[in-house]
Parts: C-alpha cells; structure tokens; sequence
C-alpha cells in the first residue's frame, strides 16, 4: 500500500524516539498493543510542577503508520496540559497524516497510547501524595 507523504517523512525522520528512565517521578508512560496486528506502542511524557508536559519519548515495533502516529503525537503533546493531551483524537492524527482506513487503528493506537502515559502519570502523582511524599 502506499503511504501519504506525511506518514514516510515521520517514518523516516521519527521525532522523540527513546525512552526516559521508568522511575522517574515526573514521567508517565503508556504502553498499548492493537489487537488487530500485533504492534505495540510505548509512549512516555515528562511532566512539569505546572503540569505541563514538556516533553516526550516514543518506541513502536510496528508499521510506518504506527510510527508516524506516535512521531507526530509526541509533537503535539509537548507544551500541552495533561487535559488537553486528553483530548487529542485518533481521527486528527489519521486526518493529519492522511492515513487509509485499513490504517485508522495505528492512529487509534497513538490515542490510546497518549491516554495511558496521562493515566499513568496521575496515578502516580495519586500514590505519591497518599504516603505523602513531595513532588519536587
Ligand atoms: Fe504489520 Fe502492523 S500489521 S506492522
Ligand atoms: Fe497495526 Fe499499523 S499499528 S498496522
């Protein structure tokens, strides 16, 4: 199948690959596999005292629209609110990066992704204040 333009300049200049450490407090991270063909995302944000994300970390073992999704989420993220992180849609990404429906779920993937990583980090900040330890 051919990819959009969009999608093979992030396949191959993928932003934000790697990873921050697990343990770090301000990170949060999402992992998600799609059901449909076996790929899986990793998606971290690093989160700052005024809850804004300030950056972000990608891996993906999947196809060129899984990585594009995930590239170009990692962009989006930053400078954001946790909330507004939130609501990044599957149908902007896919809108974005002119992805075929066949392809919808790679999107899908970097929502849900994006929503773990959220999940995660709030969970954490949750446990952290219960035996109450202080952010810094
Ligand atoms: Fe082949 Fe996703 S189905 S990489
Ligand atoms: Fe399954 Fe792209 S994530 S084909």
């Amino acid at each position: 199948m051919a990819y959009s333009e969009k999608v093979i300049e992030h396949y191959e200049n993928p932003r934000n690959v790697g990873a921050f450490p697990k343990d770090d407090p301000t990170v949060g991270t999402g992992m998600v596999g799609a059901p449909a063909c076996g790929d899986v995302m990793k998606l971290q944000i690093k989160v700052n005292a005024q809850g804004i994300i300030e950056d972000a970390r990608f891996k993906t073992y999947g196809c060129g629209s899984a990585i594009a999704s995930s590239s170009l989420v990692t962009e989006w993220v930053k400078g954001k609110s946790l909330d507004d992180a939130l609501q990044i849609r599957n149908t902007q990404i896919a809108e974005e990066l002119a992805l075929p429906p066949v392809k919808i779920h790679c999107s899908i993937l970097a929502e849900d992704a994006i929503k773990a990583a959220v999940k995660d980090y709030q969970s954490r900040i949750a446990g952290a204040a219960e035996v109450g330890h202080e952010r810094v």
